[in-house]
């Protein structure tokens, strides 16, 4: 057997072939995974390692540095690693974790809404009503651990100077020359007599306008009517204007029922007015009655007269027993009813037989 010679592409050194060994085992191990005690294929990092050298297979002995990738900081475990005898690799014990960026906060008069502040991490604001944000209404958490923008600032929204209503005249809770500034107040007061209609106090608002001002308006009610069976104790009769009062008073015998005083109302009508309630005749001729606690005959009765609720009673007889009672009525605006127990007796039995009337006989 003779070799080819040397330079013919079939030539083989013994060093090529070596090679060739190599290759043929790293290829095999690339399908079977197990290289007994020759190469260490590819370290196998987490996600966030990466390493210096980069090859496909790597010599017993060889030394590999990792390092964290950009964004992530080491926190523990040995850099360098070495593909040992058996081929694998030494224990894998490098971690990185995510760097994080300092708390962004705090953003007077807003909010900033934060899920966590590893990097990459991505970060929103949002001001109070009532505020305007001035910046950017995000942020991202950098790879060098600060946000990629500045804190915003809450600024308070501006409403102008309130309109003056006619009539009125304001002031102000806090006023800076032409400013009012969102949750800022204005009370309103009219000059007298005019009378505020709407919102004695007003407020800027979160979209910079003011709240609507009131109206002042005169208010007046017309003059005064006099009421039946009654009068008005004013003498002039003429308009008035709001919160103004006057009073009535009722005829003789007449009860007042309801206010004396009567106000002028903010709607130019005066407040509802009393009533003058009427006086009742008893209606019975011949007989007693208890009245104010006496017992008087109605004859006696002078005038005829009660006045309105006054209640009084009259005398029904219980056959069966024989014996008499009072029974109430009372005097309702000139109405008094009289009991249907009431007999009245005749004019001749009146006479003659008092004695015997329910009246005058054993009470029951
Ligand atoms: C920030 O806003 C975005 C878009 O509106 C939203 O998808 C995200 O969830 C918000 N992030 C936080 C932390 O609120
Ligand atoms: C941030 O501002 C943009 C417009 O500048 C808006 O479209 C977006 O909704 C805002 N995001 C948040 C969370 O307020
Ligand atoms: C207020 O407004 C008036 C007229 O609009 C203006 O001339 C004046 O300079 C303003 N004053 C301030 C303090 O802004
Ligand atoms: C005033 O009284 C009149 C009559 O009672 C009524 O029609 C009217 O609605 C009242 N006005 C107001 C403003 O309430």
């Amino acid at each position: 057997m003779h070799s080819p010679p040397s330079g013919s592409p079939l030539y083989q050194s013994p060093k090529m072939r070596r090679g060739l060994l190599l290759l043929l085992l790293c290829q095999l191990s690339s399908y079977t995974l197990v290289t007994p005690g020759k190469v260490c294929s590819r370290p196998l990092v987490g996600p966030s390692i990466e390493h210096s050298d980069f090859q496909r297979v790597y010599e017993v002995g060889q030394e590999v540095f990792l390092r964290c990738i950009d964004g992530y900081t080491a926190i523990s475990g040995q850099r360098k690693i070495v593909c040992s005898a058996n081929g694998r690799w030494s224990s894998l014990t490098f971690t990185c974790e995510p760097k994080r960026c300092s708390n962004p906060g705090p953003l007077l008069n807003g909010k900033i809404h934060i899920d966590d502040n590893l990097f990459q991490s991505i970060i929103n604001y949002t001001c109070n009503e009532g505020y305007i944000l001035h910046g950017a209404n995000t942020s991202e958490c950098l790879h060098d651990g600060t946000w990629s923008n500045q804190l915003p600032e809450c600024e308070p929204v501006v409403c102008g100077l309130p309109k003056t209503p006619k009539y009125a005249r304001l002031s102000y809770s806090r006023v800076v020359g032409n400013t009012t500034l969102f949750g800022d107040s204005v009370t309103y007061e009219c000059f007298p007599p005019f009378v505020l209609f709407g919102n004695e106090v007003g407020f800027c608002k979160p979209d910079g306008s003011w709240t609507e001002p009131p109206e002042c308006r005169l208010v007046t009610c017309p003059p005064p009517t006099a009421i039946p069976n009654g009068f008005l104790v004013l003498a002039v009769i003429r308009e008035h204007g709001y919160t103004e009062e006057v009073t009535y008073g009722c005829s003789p015998n007449y009860v007042l029922d309801g206010p004396r005083e009567v106000e002028c109302q903010k709607t130019g009508n005066w407040s509802s007015k009393p009533v003058c309630r009427a006086p009742c005749t008893v209606g019975i001729k011949r007989g007693r009655i208890l009245y104010h606690n006496r017992k008087i005959w109605i004859e006696n009765l002078k005038p005829n007269r009660v006045l309105h609720s006054e209640r009084l009673s009259v005398y029904c007889k219980n056959k069966e027993k024989d014996c008499g009672y009072p029974v109430v009525t009372q005097c309702i605006d000139g109405e008094l009813t009289i009991p249907a127990c009431y007999d009245e007796p005749s004019a001749a039995r009146y006479k003659v037989y008092a004695s015997s009337l329910p009246s005058e006989i054993e009470m029951c």
